[in-house]
């Protein structure tokens, strides 16, 4: 579990060492979200460390809002949150890797955010400013030719990273329905090969930035 007075030292070990983890968010194993994020990965250099969560195979407990008449909450107890809770402050790069459900985000993908909202108001931890400046990325399969229809997801994603002062480097989208699809679409494997070398700038709201 994670201990808030390593906090110092972890940040500056953040300082030098880039750490990638992936938040796999599709309920099937092997899918076109994976396959994606895993064909982009494969660009990193070798000293970025990368860990891989799937949240099918991890499953959070449903999240349940336990704010009263403290904003303060304990953090909720199980190995599942504790293990997301640690990977996710030990990356200076969190890569949320959802497949387009329903315009947006996976369930299982939304309830790893939820949990944010639970760790940004559990005393001693500090989430918020232990995000801050941190980057955070998209991958995306999704059955659709049209790339716009993700905008909801990227959104949700941009808007999140705003609020949390972090880094957004934006969504990889790949078109695929069935399991390996993905792998047809040349153009997203093109985007892929150097996409986690473009520029994460501050994430900023729309209304903040002018514009989408
Ligand atoms: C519950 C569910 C909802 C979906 N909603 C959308 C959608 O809104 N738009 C879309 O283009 N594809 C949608 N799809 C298709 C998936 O995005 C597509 O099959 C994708 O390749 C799945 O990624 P995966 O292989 O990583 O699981 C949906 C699929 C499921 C199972």
């Amino acid at each position: 579990m994670f201990c808030a007075c390593h906090l110092a030292d972890r940040l500056g070990d953040l300082m030098t060492h880039r750490r990638f983890l992936f938040v796999l968010g599709s309920s099937r194993t092997d899918g076109n979200t994976e396959l994606l994020a895993r064909r982009a990965a494969e660009q990193l250099p070798p000293d970025v460390e990368q860990q891989w969560i799937s949240l099918a195979e991890h499953p959070l407990p449903d999240f349940v809002d336990l704010r009263r008449d403290s904003d303060h909450v304990h953090p909720p107890t199980g190995t599942t949150p504790a293990l997301l809770l640690d990977a996710t402050l030990a990356a200076t790069d969190v890569v949320i890797a959802s497949p387009l459900y329903w315009y947006s985000l996976s369930g299982l993908t939304k309830r790893y955010l939820d949990y944010w909202s639970g760790w940004l108001r559990t005393p001693g931890l500090d989430f918020k400013a232990a995000m801050a400046g941190r980057t955070l990325w998209g991958v995306a399969a999704l059955a659709d030719h049209e790339p716009s229809v993700a905008d909801p997801l990227a959104g949700t994603l941009n808007n999140s990273a705003a609020y949390l002062g972090m880094r957004f480097g934006g969504v990889l989208l790949g078109n695929g329905s069935r399991r390996g699809d993905v792998l047809n679409d040349e153009d997203a494997l093109t985007r892929a090969k150097s996409f986690f070398t473009r520029e994460a700038p501050l994430a900023r709201f729309p209304h903040e930035a002018g514009g989408a």
